[in-house]
């Protein structure tokens, strides 16, 4: 292997990425970049990676999600607080019924580049260069909007330092206290009609703060129930972006990519011999790989020898995509002849990306029945295998949007239009991601 370094990537093939016309410009904006501070501490990312291997050995739950893409129009503190509200308010759902610690990493503070299966779209008649996500260009359809500006990159870097900000204040600062977020979660049962399915639980969570009171455990003297860890993560697309922000820590001697705790790559980007896995083998940070139906065996073996050589825990989490219906037929044969090869791989589940359908309407949809079939098979596959399904990723929003069809409010393909705020792919809203938390939580309990 070659010797890596943190622009060891631009010799390799890349997809995805944009082309800048100004090079000065870009190299301009790149050199700003590296001269600012790192967003993350290399510490707090070893210590990510520790809990992660708490879940590889299934003594933890990965809970991780957010917007498929974060805009710059739609950043204001509203959206970041009802976003960290209801990780939260999942987290507790699942925590109690699996009766581990769950793991919270969102998908934001810095989820801003998407993959895109054209390199164009043709609207009324014309033909634009395809939206790459607000860190490379703008939605909006002219040839000057969908040109991509490097600048973009600067504006990326300040809207993820200011929200991770907000997230730390509200992790540490009382917003996350236990019984605050278990108040929420029965306000949630009580409003919704649907919602009263879920008393049960909801009563037992009570039932187990009172008790945990009457003990003399409360959030006055107990740090753990009235602060939490809360990480980040995003899709490592733009490489011009993330080799900016590789920091080499004094304490380990290592490189962390200091724009997030945690980054992953995704499916369209994860060849062997290309530029993305070139670029996160060399650094320390906690990995995610998306895995669709098409894998083999032996390229999630290559996968782990590239970027997890001294099979640590934690390090790679593998996120499988495969869709309600390729799950059921490829994970089995999957499961069956990685799990005796004993590699450290954390499995988690995006039940989002391989359950993405076209509404009659137009509008790019998903079920949240498949979605939930999607969680379900995938559960049960790695029961029967022995191997811990160790998380959940999700495209969703603290918003009420109308993206997803199905669930309790039963969401139509019609209703899609009343409120379709994603600037890519449709999210979980408030009310579906809770109820998708309270229906796994039923999952945890049958095992
Ligand atoms: C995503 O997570 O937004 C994404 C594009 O996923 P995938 O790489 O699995 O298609
Ligand atoms: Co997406």
């Amino acid at each position: 292997m070659t010797k890596w370094t943190p622009s060891s990537w631009r010799d390799f093939k890349i997809k995805q990425q944009p082309i800048y016309n100004n090079k000065e410009e870009l190299e301009n904006v790149e050199k700003e970049l590296r001269s600012y501070p790192p967003l993350v501490f290399a510490g707090e990312a070893r210590k990510l990676k520790r809990h992660l291997g708490e879940v590889v050995d299934g003594r933890a739950f990965l809970l991780q999600g957010g917007d498929c893409a974060e805009s710059f129009a739609d950043f204001n503190a509203i959206n970041i607080r009802d976003m960290f509200k209801v990780i939260m308010q999942m987290s507790a759902i699942l925590a109690f019924a699996g009766g581990i610690p769950v793991v919270k990493v969102g998908r934001l503070a810095g989820q801003f580049a998407k993959p895109r299966s054209n390199a164009t779209e043709i609207i009324d008649g014309v033909e634009y260069p395809i939206y790459r996500g607000d860190i490379i260009n703008d939605i909006e359809a002219t040839m000057k909007s969908r040109e991509a500006n490097p600048n973009r990159m600067i504006k990326a870097y300040n809207q993820s330092a200011a929200t991770l900000n907000l997230l730390r204040a509200f992790a540490q600062g009382g917003f996350a206290d236990l019984n605050e977020v278990h108040k929420w979660n029965m306000e949630f049962v009580k409003n919704n009609s649907f919602g009263q399915k879920y008393e049960e639980i909801a009563n037992r969570i009570t039932e187990a703060l009172k008790f945990m009171e009457a003990c003399g455990i409360n959030t006055q003297n107990t740090k753990q129930l009235q602060e939490t860890e809360f990480y980040t993560s995003h899709e490592a697309l733009l490489l011009n972006y993330e080799e900016q922000l590789c920091r080499k820590d004094s304490l380990s001697d290592k490189y962390y990519d200091c724009s997030a705790h945690m980054l992953w790559i995704g499916e369209r980007t994860r060849g062997l011999d290309e530029a993305h896995i070139e670029f996160l083998r060399g650094v320390d940070n906690p990995l995610g790989v998306k895995i669709g139906p098409n894998i083999t065996k032996d390229e999630i073996l290559r996968l782990c020898d590239a970027l997890n050589p001294n099979n640590e825990a934690g390090r790679l989490n593998l996120i499988v995509r495969m869709g309600a219906n390729d799950i059921k037929n490829k994970l089995p044969a999957i499961l069956k002849e990685v799990v005796p090869e004993k590699r450290k791989i954390l499995w988690s589940i995006d039940p989002m990306h391989g359950n993405t359908i076209k509404a009659s309407t137009g509008y790019k949809t998903r079920a949240f029945d498949n979605i939930l079939d999607e969680v379900k098979s995938f559960f049960e596959i790695h029961q029967s295998y022995n191997s811990y399904a160790g998380g959940v990723h999700l495209e969703m929003t603290g918003q009420n949007v109308t993206e997803c069809i199905g669930g309790s409010q039963e969401i139509t393909e019609a209703n899609l239009r009343n409120k379709y705020d994603t600037r890519c792919d449709p999210r979980l809203n408030a009310t579906q991601a809770i109820e998708l938390a309270f229906l796994i939580a039923d999952v945890f309990k049958r095992k």
